[in-house]
């Protein structure tokens, strides 16, 4: 009963058990991020290729150092420079990276279920590294490392997502996992970032910030996605800031021991005062890009085991 993908998609399929393992070993993971010597040879003499078909830092960084950590080979694919400019499908360009026989292809895209259907065309394992609005599954994950390392546990704590909801990957994987984990959800912001159908996945709406941020154990803010909006979501910054952003006075209102989070990328000012998410009593900011790195190695490894499993079964492999 535990992960047994052969991709990993979304947080959408996974039991309770199956993300309790990829956690689990990821602690082995973040104790080998920790060493002098950090490689191991769980990916020897497999091949990761990254396609970003959208801007990426940390993301991309850290699924080319997990895959370099456990001695896979990593390629990244500039897709700004490949053949998409000059009018090639996604597909085309999937099967043709298949055709280079790929183990893991680690794809971000613009796009709602782009990353399903491409899936569904290659016979290498395919991690879903954000696409459009929909999931983002290893930032939920080691959202949920994070907090489960800082709190002591996933299960019934108070956990507050604020901010645009509506556009964010990172919040419905999020809300996902946090609700298959038994936690309470409370999603803050104004009712414009905030599509009242979130309601059915079992959470409390709040517009008002320091209603919804009583007595929660985790604050998670969330980047305003001005690319994806395409009109007056919000009516300027500052007034989204005075009555949004989290600062010193509104953080008050969560539990004295609560802890903040942010994806990143950040803006300080925006929904974020740059204090808060500074300190180090309070920010978990930087944890959260250590277990990134630990989450994304263990997906890749347990990917891989799934995969070798599975043709041994098939007596695919020699
Ligand atoms: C997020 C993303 O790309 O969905 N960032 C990330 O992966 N670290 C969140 C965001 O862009 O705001």
């Amino acid at each position: 009963m535990g992960f047994n993908e052969q991709h990993l998609l979304g947080i959408e399929p996974l039991a309770p058990a199956a993300i309790s393992e990829i956690l689990d070993l990821s602690e082995q993971y973040v104790d080998q991020n920790l060493r002098e010597n950090k490689s191991s040879d769980k990916l020897a003499g497999l091949t990761q290729i990254n396609m970003f078909f959208e801007n990426s830092t940390r993301t991309q960084a850290s699924f080319e150092l997990a895959g370099k950590r456990l001695g896979a080979d990593v390629m990244n694919m500039s897709m700004q420079a490949s053949s998409i400019k000059k009018g090639e499908t996604l597909i085309d360009t999937a099967l043709t990276l298949n055709a280079m026989h790929p183990d893991l292809l680690v794809v971000r895209h613009p796009h709602s279920g782009a990353v399903d259907l491409l899936a569904q065309k290659v016979n290498c394992s395919v991690l879903n590294a954000g696409d459009g609005r929909h999931e983002h599954p290893t930032q939920a994950l080691l959202d949920a490392l994070t907090i489960r390392r800082a709190k002591g546990r996933l299960h019934r704590l108070s956990i507050a997502i604020c901010g645009d909801v509506a556009h964010s990957r990172v919040a419905r994987s999020n809300i996902l996992l946090l609700g298959k984990m038994e936690n309470r959800v409370k999603l803050i912001g104004p009712p414009t970032l905030i599509p009242s159908d979130f309601a059915e996945f079992g959470c409390e709406i709040y517009d008002d910030m320091d209603a919804g941020l009583g007595d929660v154990d985790v604050v998670m803010m969330l980047r305003l996605q001005r690319e994806r909006m395409d009109g007056g979501f919000i009516p300027s910054e500052r007034e989204y800031y005075h009555r949004y952003g989290l600062d010193g006075r509104k953080l008050k209102n969560a539990k004295a021991d609560a802890i903040v989070m942010h994806p990143g990328p950040m803006n300080r000012g925006v929904e974020i005062d740059g204090d808060i998410a500074d300190d180090i009593n309070r920010s978990v900011i930087q944890d959260q890009v250590e277990m990134g790195v630990a989450v994304r190695m263990a997906a890749m490894d347990l990917l891989a085991r799934n995969r070798r499993a599975k043709d041994q079964n098939e007596g695919l492999r020699l």
